[in-house]
């Protein structure tokens, strides 16, 4: 999709459709002669309602505000309206919050966000047909915009939007289309595309770096797993940052077997380093001037008479030993890994994994919303702080001793489940926290996004399926470093 900043005004411009927001029930830039014709329609303007007036060639949709998130759904509302129809080329005026540029980041972000299909799988396809939106500089309150500024966050909006949607591609796939190494082919493609550096770890060096957990939660798969570091190194970087992402393409639950209900979606588990993957592509396109280390632990979770098992124990990479009490619980244990891997191979100023780690936080906070967890009080709200200003929802979970407990074994170092039905998602990240370096203990947050990363409906800007969490949110929170 092509996106076209124009000082013409919108009257002038020729174009199938014109798209009309109707900000907080304010009809002012409604057309007089649709009045008739949205009132017969039942049109209220409430957020997200959409209503096409075919024969005048004009959509309105309502935005509660001038907010970006009211503006965000309210842009993919539209393009979700127009699935399946005819229109090419699309006009829309500037909205605005008091003339700031962000506004029109949100629109743009929402237009590419909600125009989002996936459709591989599909014989008959109802994907969109807009190629082109020009977007006026008209401004809904009358504002002055410079073009210039408003062309950088047009820009920003259509990296960010596409390296999500990139991200719900990969995480849509099936498992048995993308396994350890697709995922890892996936990341070479895009890093050559882009300009990142990627190396890949089989088997081999997995077992040469001691990843034990990792090579055992893989072990009854017949596809082999691979480790993934993207690179991303700028001439002059002002700080360094790991992330590190949870990329079980299919998670079965092992031997400890995932009743038949629970594992319809477990495509899904690979959203951690599906993320991470997307992070990584926007911010090479944008050339934060950061230096950003991203791994994925990409592994499929199978049972068979090679599988590992509840009473195993296990030594991670940095030498603890864990008693396998549920093989379902494998996400940690492969993170385990990875997380000693990625602190052994850099030392940052933060480090960030992403994970759709246990259904507990899922139960918790519900299907929208990431849990945030770790050690650092100020490091976690900025997290959540950040994930608001991208338009993502994150709250923070907060780490305390009497869970920690929970976690202990009497034949091991720690114990992969707790002793406890309650606190799942906390003691899941206090378990993690075990393999955080003494040096990175206040530099670390976890990010379980197992809610919001796949939902079975669409809502908001996302549509049925993957979301891309973490992308907006992480993206968002590097610029901030980066500034
Ligand atoms: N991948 C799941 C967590 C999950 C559940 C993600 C629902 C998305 C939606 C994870 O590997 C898992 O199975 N966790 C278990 C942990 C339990 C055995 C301690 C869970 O949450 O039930
Ligand atoms: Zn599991
Ligand atoms: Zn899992």
């Amino acid at each position: 999709m092509n996106f076209e900043l124009t000082i013409a005004k919108i009257a002038e411009i020729k174009a199938d459709l014109e798209l009309i927001l109707v900000i907080d029930n304010d009809f002012k830039h409604h057309f007089v002669q649709d009045k008739k014709l949205l009132k017969k329609a039942g049109f209220e303007g409430g957020q997200d309602e959409t209503c096409l007036l075919i024969g005048e060639n004009r959509l309105y949709v309502g935005a509660g505000s001038l907010e970006s998130t009211a503006l965000r759904t309210a842009t993919a509302s539209a393009m979700k309206a127009l699935l399946g129809k005819n229109y090419k080329h699309i006009k829309v005026s500037t909205y605005t919050n008091k003339g700031c540029t962000y506004s029109l980041r949100a629109m743009v972000e929402g237009f590419i966000l909600g125009d989002y299909t996936f459709e591989t799988y599909k014989s008959q396809k109802n994907e969109s047909k807009i190629k082109h939106i020009t977007i006026s500089l008209d401004e809904y309150n009358g504002m002055a915009l410079d073009i210039e500024k408003a062309s950088v966050q047009v820009h920003k909006a259509q990296i960010i939007a596409d390296a999500t949607n990139f991200t719900r591609d990969i995480v849509n796939t099936t498992p048995d289309d993308c396994y350890p190494e697709v995922m890892a082919s996936i990341a070479e493609g895009m890093a050559e595309d882009v300009g990142l550096k990627c190396h890949v770890l089989k088997p081999k060096q997995l077992k040469k770096e001691k990843m034990e957990t990792l090579l055992a939660v893989a072990r009854a798969s017949r596809h082999t797993p691979r480790v993934i570091h993207l690179t991303h190194k700028p001439k002059k970087a002002k700080m360094k940052v790991t992330l590190v992402g949870k990329g079980l393409t299919y998670d079965s639950g092992g031997l400890s077997l995932k009743p038949a209900d629970y594992m319809v979606t477990m495509k899904s588990d690979k959203s951690g380093g599906s993320a991470v993957m997307g992070i990584m592509k926007a911010i090479a396109e944008m050339d934060l001037p950061i230096e950003v280390h991203g791994f994925i632990g990409a592994v499929e979770n199978m049972i068979g008479g090679d599988a590992y098992k509840p009473d195993d124990v296990l030594v991670a990479k940095n030498g603890k030993t864990i008693e396998v009490r549920n093989t379902d619980a494998e996400g940690r244990l492969v993170l385990a890994d990875v997380l000693c891997y990625a602190q052994q191979e850099v030392r940052s100023d933060y480090i960030f994994d992403f994970a759709t780690l246990t259904g507990a936080c899922v139960v918790g906070v519900g299907h929208y919303t990431s849990g945030v967890m770790g050690n650092s009080d100020e490091v976690k709200a900025m997290v959540v702080k950040e994930a608001k200003n991208a338009g993502e929802l994150a709250t923070a979970l907060d780490f305390n001793p009497y869970l920690k407990k929970t976690i202990k074994s009497e034949i091991a170092d720690i114990c992969n489940i707790s002793n406890t039905r309650y606190g799942g998602a906390i003691t899941a990240g206090q378990f993690l926290s075990e393999f955080i370096d003494k040096k990175h203990t206040d530099k670390w947050a976890h990010i379980d996004i197992a809610g919001p990363a796949f939902v079975e409906h669409a809502w908001g800007e996302n549509p049925h399926g993957a979301s891309g969490a973490g992308v907006r949110l992480m993206v968002k929170l590097l610029e901030k470093l980066a500034k």
